[in-house]
């Protein structure tokens, strides 16, 4: 039993193989925290419970001043109510008033609930839901917990319900929050910018007063990333604890983080950048689910918690653990020049070089990206047989078809903008960004427009792989579902709908999102594609770094990765670089294979062979990132039974012969002996964990890979 509730101290405990998390209705009624950390038993905690009256925190006269909502530990605090921290949820307008939610019922269900419209985890061990309200009935509040033992995490929503008689506003409603002891935390998310993805990887200590991370863009964005962890101050990448929290959800999102003026840390997150929903009477409103784990392991344990509940239970159980096709994209090498003479000549190259899936990108339907956009009617011209044809061809040479869409998107060069302005957010009034509109996705009726015009393309088609875009952030929040948040938020659900529609209907169809390169990476995409493209930035040195900051919170086995033409820091960079940088996640091509030599085709063609005879490890692995400093970066993947693993070490720049060190593997068995496949030498577990390998010869102009496999052999 993993959800075990005390009648007697009214306390709930929720556990999972390594975690405790521990709340109990108080005196006032309301949720009260006491603990999340390390597996406790199920005592009662309740001497922590914060009882002291201080100058100047309100409380209430049946309970006086030492039940105080300004300092206790609260599940789900409302606006109001005599707690200045931030709050979790909020109502508006004339509806302005506190509220101390007070507990209704509970129950214990095994297993997981789907929440209607919106993605969430699947394969949850065991449920609890909590109900509390108001004092006058008028609001309820239900909160939602599942358990997924074996990853030590934790799901989390909220359901807003009006059960008055009068509409309300809502203009917060969290997913999570929860009240830490202390302050003692470091904040550590993630930074960047197009082209450099969840490149910086920052790294603060906390202090008095609120700060956060968030996205007003839309979509998740370019520039951060919902997934934010607090680590004890000290805590590295293998020790010490750390909370790590993410959401599923692709819109804005907002991250707090408050050090009140007790010392004690708060963290809300949720939608972000303004709610602003009306609730009818009888009406509901959902909230995303938000994920928490705790790791003892630092760092590198938080990940791989996170890496393991992602695979297990975001990422749709049928791509999950499936091999990933090595594709061979044409927009780095073609741009919009497309056409299907250029597409069926690289069909005998792609196919030395071991692509199994060409695909199609931009440019199939227009001739630059100032027009077309929303028509999807194919050009003529660059593919007088039409995809059909084109699919059926490329199948008959052994080789499957991919394309490119952006359903969301409008040029307002294009037939659907001139008949249908109305499809477009603010009726297309507003900012152009790459020389396109929004399309207001909270209307039904548009998401209906745009499933058709996908059906009318791919029905028929002999298809294994949807490249599905969104290239702008959303200016002009304004269309049918309202304005501002309210718009921005069932914008998301339209989305949603799509894309539970398309995977519905082609459940064959492996979808890897992008968002003009990374800028919709997070778990809601997730679980509808398995993969995502991280950047457009494939220069192997910027993008190892895209890549481990990626890692930090997501699995190699959804960092899609390619093997590109590109300059590196000046030098032309060799081919075993980018393909053993690309080898981090799902493999594959961006050039013309024709515009490299036969021998060179062949080495790449070893290389992908090398790399579908690895890829449970990066499928199923466990990551270990080693080293992570300017001039390099080693990480290793090793199997969950630690029979074997890949270590990789990734040299960025020429250095001087200054750089001769050890380093230590980690996560192999101390106790078993390992094959070194770049000496053929047996080595201990323990010798090669505590001893490490040596690193020597690193000086190399245009960076450099090295990659060892370690095979657990029967004795020595
Ligand atoms: C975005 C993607 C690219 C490519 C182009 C096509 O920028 O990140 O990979 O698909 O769109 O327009």
């Amino acid at each position: 039993m993993q959800i075990y509730y005390q009648e007697e101290t009214r306390t709930f405990y929720l556990n999972t193989r390594n975690t405790s998390y521990v709340f109990f209705v108080n005196e006032l009624g309301d949720l009260e925290h006491l603990y999340y950390g390390k597996r406790i038993p199920n005592v009662d905690l309740r001497y922590l419970a914060y009882r002291h009256g201080y100058p100047f925190t309100p409380y209430f006269a049946e309970t006086g001043a030492c039940c105080a909502p300004d300092t206790y530990f609260r599940e789900y605090p409302f606006g109001g109510s005599g707690d200045f921290r931030i709050c979790a949820a909020e109502l508006g307008g004339k509806d302005v008033c506190g509220m101390i939610s007070q507990y209704v019922s509970h129950c214990i269900k095994k297993g997981d609930a789907r929440i209607e419209g919106l993605p969430c985890a699947h394969g949850g061990a065991e449920s609890l839901e909590v109900t509390l309200s108001d004092c006058e009935k008028n609001i309820r509040i239900v909160l939602h917990y599942t358990v997924y033992p074996d990853c030590d995490a934790i799901t989390r929503r909220a359901e807003i319900i009006n059960c008055g008689r009068n509409a309300v506003r809502l203009i917060k409603a969290a997913s999570l929050s929860l009240d830490l002891s202390g302050h003692d935390y470091e904040r550590v998310d993630l930074a960047g910018t197009y082209m450099f993805e969840r490149a910086v990887v920052q790294r603060n200590a906390l202090s008095y007063g609120k700060i956060g991370s968030f996205s007003s863009k839309g979509c998740t964005g370019h520039h951060g990333n919902p997934f934010v962890a607090l680590c004890a101050r000290g805590a590295d990448e293998e020790n010490g604890e750390v909370y790590g929290f993410n959401l599923v959800y692709s819109g804005n999102y907002e991250n707090e983080i408050e050090v009140s003026a007790k010392g004690n840390t708060r963290i809300v997150s949720g939608i972000g950048g303004g709610l602003d929903q009306t609730l009818e009477a009888g009406r509901s409103f959902r909230t995303p689910e938000a994920v928490s784990v705790f790791s003892e392991n630092g760092l590198g344990g938080m990940s791989r918690l996170f890496h393991d509940f992602i695979r297990e239970h975001i990422v749709p159980r049928k791509w999950a653990y499936a091999h990933r096709p090595v594709v061979v994209n044409t927009w780095e090498t073609c741009l919009f020049d497309v056409s299907e003479e250029k597409i069926m000549g690289m069909v005998r190259s792609a196919k030395e070089m071991g692509a199994e899936i060409l695909v199609l990108d931009d440019g199939w339907f227009r001739p630059d990206d100032k027009q077309g956009l929303g028509d999807w009617k194919i050009d003529a011209e660059k593919f007088p047989s039409g995809l059909k044809k084109l699919s059926e061809k490329l199948h008959e040479n052994g080789m499957g078809f991919g394309l490119w869409f952006e359903p969301e998107m409008v040029n307002p060069n294009s037939d659907l903008f001139r008949e249908h302005p109305e499809y477009a957010a603010n009726n297309g009034k507003g900012l152009l960004s790459r020389n396109q509109l929004v399309l207001d996705f909270s209307n039904r009726t548009v998401v209906d427009f745009v499933f058709e015009k996908m059906k009318s393309v791919l029905d028929g088609l002999q298809i294994e792989y949807l490249k599905w875009d969104f290239n702008r952030y959303i200016t002009e929040p304004c269309g049918a579902a309202g304005k501002r948040g309210a718009f921005l938020h069932n914008y998301m659900l339209g989305v949603y709908s799509l894309l539970d529609r398309i995977t519905r209907r082609y459940p064959n169809i492996l979808i890897e999102s992008c968002a003009g390169g990374g800028g919709r990476f997070d778990l809601g995409m997730l679980c509808y594609s398995p993969q995502i493209w991280a950047s457009d930035n494939t220069d192997p040195f910027n993008r190892i770094a895209i890549q481990f900051g990626t890692s930090l919170a997501y699995p190699n086995s959804v960092i899609s990765s390619h093997v590109t033409h590109g300059v590196v820091a000046g030098f032309p960079a060799n081919l075993r670089l980018r393909s053993a940088t690309s080898e981090f996640g799902p493999y594959g091509y961006e050039f013309n294979p024709d515009s490299i030599c036969i021998e060179d085709r062949i080495l790449l063609k070893n290389w992908k062979d090398e790399v579908c005879r690895r890829e449970e490890l990066m499928l199923r692995g466990d990551l270990y990132r080693l080293i992570a400093e300017d001039k390099f970066v080693a990480y290793m993947l090793v199997s969950k039974d630690k029979t074997s693993a890949l270590f990789t070490l990734i040299q960025y720049y020429f250095t001087a012969a200054d750089e001769v060190k050890r380093v230590r593997l980690r996560g192999l068995n101390e106790k078993a002996f390992y094959r070194n496949s770049s000496d053929g030498k047996i080595y201990s577990g323990a010798v090669l964990m505590n001893a490490g390998l040596l690193l020597d010869g690193l000086v190399c102009a245009g960076g450099k890979a090295e990659r060892i496999e370690f095979t657990q052999v029967d004795c020595l």
